[in-house]
């Protein structure tokens, strides 16, 4: 049995927590852009594939490559935030299961010979490592901004070689074209005061059924 979190810390991770759009002039450091990713690690992936990579763009001129992907209404927000996490995945995540899923060795040739099932194992296992990465950095005092509002294959193109051939890639983390963009999170300190009022959500009712 595990214990059950104090109110406090629920209300940090998901009553109280809301998605910021305006930040304080509050650095996020290297250590703590670790520590979120070596909790977000710890979550649950089928077959243990993790298939997310992250990008954590904190530098004005990563900032600037960013920029011409974005929705318009998404810029100043990505341009002003601290950091940037392009939520990722590997089409070839396969290839890591020798060392993630050493129990089951058969798991690579499975993936390898079927393209659909790469795709949607990525996408799904991605999109919930990339809410792992919002509960973690809310556990950690910060706040999020998650977007799906950006031009996917021309992030792709600038920042993982995607659709292009690959000049200077030596300089790129997954220069190689097999990570795709999944969505983009904003992280640092939010400003409270720029916040509208809370939508609402669903009641159980609306959105659950016990049977
Ligand atoms: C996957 C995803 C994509 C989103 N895309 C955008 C976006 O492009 N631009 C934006 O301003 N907000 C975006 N949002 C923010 C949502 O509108 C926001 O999280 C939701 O309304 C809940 O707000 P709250 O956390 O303040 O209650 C996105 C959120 C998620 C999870």
């Amino acid at each position: 049995m595990q214990d059950i979190l104090s109110d406090e810390a629920l209300d940090q991770i998901f009553r109280q927590a809301r998605t910021y759009r305006a930040w304080l002039d509050k650095p996020v450091t290297d250590e703590t852009l670790r520590q979120i990713y070596d909790l977000m690690k710890w979550g649950p992936t089928s077959a243990n594939t993790c298939p997310a990579r992250i990008v954590f763009v904190r530098s004005r001129e990563g900032k600037e490559r960013l920029k011409p992907a974005l929705a318009p209404g998404n810029v100043e927000k990505t341009m002003t935030a601290p950091a940037t996490a392009i939520v990722a995945y590997d089409l070839l995540f396969y290839e890591k299961l020798p060392k993630l899923s050493p129990h089951n060795p058969k798991m690579r040739d499975l993936y390898a010979g079927n393209p659909q099932l790469v795709e949607s194992t990525a996408k799904r296992n991605s999109s919930l490592q990339g809410a792992y990465l919002i509960i973690a950095a809310r556990a950690l005092g910060l706040d999020c901004g998650p977007m799906s509002g950006f031009d996917n294959a021309k992030l792709d193109e600038e920042f993982f070689g995607a659709g292009k051939e690959c000049a200077g890639c030596d300089q790129e983390f997954f220069p190689e074209g097999h990570v795709r963009s999944n969505f983009l999170c904003n992280l640092g300190y939010g400003d409270p005061g720029k916040l509208h009022p809370r939508a609402p959500r669903l009641e159980f009712e609306e959105a659950c059924d016990l049977r």
